[in-house]
C-alpha cells in the first residue's frame, strides 16, 4: 500500500527519490521520507507529515547529499500518520523501507527491546532496520544480516534497504508485496512498481515471491527463496512518466471522468472486430466447456463484477457467482476445474483480488484477470488477461477505469454468448454494432454535467444520500453511494429500490436526498411505484433517467436528470457517468482533497 523507491548511482539522489515518490503517491500519501548515504559515509534522514509537499520542503530548508538513497511514502498500518512513524527507519548504519505488514513483529519487538535496541516508531517495519542491525552487530555481513532478517519475517512485505558502512549497494527483497528493479546507465533502481522508475529506466526485473535482489550501479543480483542466484529476465516496462497532469481541469477526477468516452473506445476497440462485426474474446477461455463463472473483486470492481453477472447470464446463460475478495478468499469457497474465475481490479496489485486468484488457481480452475495495469501481479499471475485501456488513472476514486472494466466484461460476455451458442453470428453483429456507440452515449452523458452541478450544490448539506436501482442500476446505486462517501465525506448507501419497504424506507425524513437511476425498461413502472413511496415521506429524489423515463415519471421526482437514449445493454456503463458526476461536484464544492480522500490510498496491497 505505501510505495518504495530507491537509486543507486553516481549523482545526487535526494530530489529524484521525491520525483519517484510523486508517481508513487496514489499508494499513500499520509507521510513521506528519504534516507540518502552521504559522501561522508553518514546515513541522513528527511521525514514529514503529510503529502509528498511537505517533505519536498523539508529537503528545500535542509537538502541532502549523496548517490544512494531510499525513500518512502506511506499509508499507515501500524502507527499513526507521524513523522517518527514515516520511514525510511533507521538502526545504526542501516535504513530501511517496508511496504505490507509483518505480522509477527510484536514478537520481534519484544526480542529486540531484550536486545538493547531501542524503538522509536509504532510501526510494525521497524523491527526490519533493528533485526539487520542486530545481524551486524553479531559479526554478519549486511548481505547475511538482510537474508537473516528477512528469513524471520512473516506476512507481507515489499523492502528496500541500505548501510552506510556499506554504500554504493541496495538491498531489496519481495514477498505478498509488488517489487521491481530497475536498470539504468551506470545507475540502478528498486521501485514498488514501474511507473517509479518511469523516467529513469525502462528496464525492469519484476521480482518474485520469496525473491532477494542486491542492486548496484551496475545491474543486480536476484536470488531465489532458497537462497540460489537466478536469472530473471530484463523486460521493457510501458509504464510512461509525465502523464500525471491534470490539463484544463481542477481535479484527476473531472479529467478522468471526461476520459471516459477514449477509455472505453479504446477497450472496446481491443475486443470487437469491426469490419467482421464479431468478439475477439474466444482465446482468453474455452466459455463453451465453463460450468460457472466465480467471479472476485473489491470495492468499484467489485461493482463491475456485478454488472457483468447480469450480462454474462442473459448473454451467455453462463452462471455468475460474485463475492468480494477480501470474503471470498477466506470463506473456503467450492471452486472446481469446471469453473473459471474472473478477477477485476483496475491496479493489479489489491492483495485480497490477488489471494483469490492464487487460490483459484490452486483450486485448479482457470483464471482471468480483467486488469488496467499490464506489468500488475494479477495480470503476470493470471492464465488469460483481458486489459482495460483505461491509461493511468490517478484519482483515488476509480471512474474510468470502471466504465472500462464494463466495457472489457460486456464483450467478454458476449463473446462468451456467441462461443456458447447463445447467440447466433446475426445477433453478434448486431451487438458489435450496438457496443460500439457506447463512447458517442458516455459523451452524450456528460453534457448532463451543468445540470448535476446546479443539483450538487442542493446536496453539499445533506447528512444521508440514499442511492437506489433495480437490476444492472443496483450495483451503479451500490457505486454511486461508494463513489460519494469515499470523496465527499457525506454517509450514503446504495439498495435494491425493491428493499427499500423492507427497512431502508425508515430512514428517509423530510428532505432526505434519495438519487435513483433508471432508464426507461420493462422494471421502470416497479421503480416508480418506489418513487412515489419514498416522496410521499419527504425524499427530495434526483432521478437519473431517460427522456421516456422523465415522461413516465411527470414531475414526481424533485430533480431529473437526463441521459441519452441508449440500448439496453450499455446503459450502465452511460448511467455511471451521472452518478460520478453527482459525486464529485458535490466534493469538489465541499471543498474535499477529490483526489486523495483521506485514509484512503489507489493501490491497496495490504489485506
Ligand atoms: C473506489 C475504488 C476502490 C477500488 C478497489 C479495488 O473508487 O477505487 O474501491 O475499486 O480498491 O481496486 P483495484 O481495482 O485496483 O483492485
Amino acid at each position: 500500500m505505501c510505495g518504495i523507491v530507491g537509486i543507486v548511482g553516481a549523482n545526487q539522489v535526494a530530489t529524484r527519490l521525491v520525483d519517484g515518490l510523486r508517481r508513487l503517491e496514489y499508494r499513500g500519501y499520509d507521510s513521506a521520507g528519504v534516507a540518502v548515504l552521504t559522501e561522508t559515509g553518514d546515513l541522513k534522514r528527511r521525514r514529514a507529515r503529510g503529502k509528498i509537499a511537505e517533505l519536498e520542503a523539508r529537503l528545500a530548508a535542509d537538502p541532502l547529499d549523496g548517490g544512494v538513497g531510499i525513500a518512502h511514502t506511506r499509508w499507515a498500518t501500524h502507527g499513526a500518520p507521524t513523522e517518527d512513524n514515516a520511514h525510511p527507519h533507521a538502526s545504526g548504519p542501516v535504513a530501511i523501507v517496508h511496504n505490507g505488514i509483518i505480522e509477527n513483529y510484536q514478537i520481534l519487538r519484544d526480542e529486540l527491546l531484550a536486545a538493547g535496541f531501542i524503538f522509536q516508531s509504532q510501526t510494525d517495519s521497524e523491527v526490519i532496520a533493528h533485526l539487520i542491525a542486530s545481524g551486524i552487530k553479531s559479526g554478519l555481513n549486511m548481505d547475511e544480516a538482510f537474508s537473516a532478517a528477512v528469513e524471520r519475517l512473516r506476512g507481507a512485505y515489499a523492502l528496500a534497504a541500505v548501510n552506510a558502512e556499506e554504500p554504493g549497494r541496495i538491498w531489496a527483497a519481495r514477498a505478498g508485496s509488488p517489487l521491481v528493479v530497475g536498470i539504468g546507465d551506470g545507475e540502478g533502481f528498486v521501485g514498488s512498481d514501474s511507473l517509479a522508475l518511469a523516467g529513469w529506466t525502462n528496464r525492469v526485473i519484476y521480482l518474485e515471491e520469496g525473491d532477494r535482489a542486491v542492486v548496484t550501479s551496475q545491474g543486480a543480483r536476484v536470488f531465489d527463496s532458497d537462497g540460489r542466484e537466478v536469472v530473471r529476465p530484463v523486460q521493457i516496462s510501458r509504464a510512461v512518466a509525465g502523464f500525471a497532469d491534470k490539463g484544463e481541469y481542477r481535479h484527476f477526477m473531472e479529467k478522468e471522468i471526461h476520459e471516459q468516452p477514449d477509455a472505453v473506445a479504446r477497450t472496446l476497440a481491443r475486443y470487437v472486430d469491426i469490419d467482421a462485426g464479431r468478439f475477439r474474446t474466444d482465446a482468453l477461455l474455452d466459455w463453451a466447456n465453463v460450468d460457472r463463472l466465480v467471479a472476485t473483486a473489491c470495492g468499484t470492481a467489485y461493482y463491475a463484477t456485478a454488472v457483468a453477472k447480469f450480462w454474462f447470464e442473459r448473454q451467455a446463460r453462463l452462471a455468475v457467482e460474485i463475492d468480494v475478495a477480501s470474503e471470498f478468499r477466506y470463506r473456503d469457497p467450492v471452486i472446481s476445474k469446471r469453473d473459471a474465475a474472473l478477477l477485476v481490479s483496475q491496479s493489479g496489485e489489491t492483495a485480497d483480488t490477488l489471494a483469490a486468484l492464487r487460490y483459484c488457481r490452486q483450486m485448479g480452475s482457470r483464471t482471468l484477470a480483467v486488469v488496467n495495469v499490464a506489468e500488475s501481479s494479477i495480470a503476470r499471475e493470471a492464465d488469460a488477461v483481458a486489459m482495460t485501456e483505461a491509461g493511468p488513472e490517478i484519482g483515488v476514486a476509480s471512474t474510468k477505469a470502471f466504465t472500462a472494466q464494463l466495457a472489457a466484461l460486456v464483450c467478454l460476455a458476449v463473446g462468451a454468448g456467441r462461443a456458447r451458442g447463445v447467440l447466433d453470428e446475426r445477433a453478434e453483429r448486431e451487438l458489435a454494432r450496438v457496443v460500439l456507440e457506447t463512447p458517442r452515449l458516455i459523451n452524450m452523458a456528460l453534457a448532463a454535467e451543468p445540470e448535476i452541478e446546479r443539483i450538487a450544490h442542493r446536496l453539499t448539506a445533506a447528512r444521508d444520500v440514499l442511492y437506489v436501482g433495480r437490476g444492472v442500476f443496483h450495483p451503479l446505486a451500490l457505486e454511486g453511494a461508494l463513489k460519494l462517501k469515499e470523496i465527499s465525506y457525506i454517509h450514503a448507501e446504495g439498495y435494491a429500490a425493491g428493499e427499500l419497504k423492507h427497512g431502508p424506507i425508515a430512514l428517509i425524513e423530510e428532505g432526505t436526498p434519495v438519487v435513483v437511476t433508471a432508464p426507461y425498461d420493462g422494471l421502470f413502472s416497479k421503480t416508480l411505484s418506489n418513487i412515489q413511496e419514498v416522496s410521499a415521506r419527504g425524499a427530495e429524489v434526483i432521478l437519473i433517467t431517460d427522456s421516456r423515463g422523465a415522461e413516465e415519471a411527470d414531475n414526481t421526482a424533485a430533480q431529473t436528470v437526463m441521459m441519452p437514449e441508449c440500448p439496453e445493454i450499455v446503459r450502465p456503463l452511460v448511467a455511471a457517468v451521472p452518478v460520478q458526476m453527482l459525486a464529485y461536484h458535490i466534493a469538489a464544492l465541499k471543498g474535499t482533497d477529490v483526489d486523495q480522500p483521506r485514509n484512503l490510498a489507489k493501490s491497496v496491497t495490504v489485506e
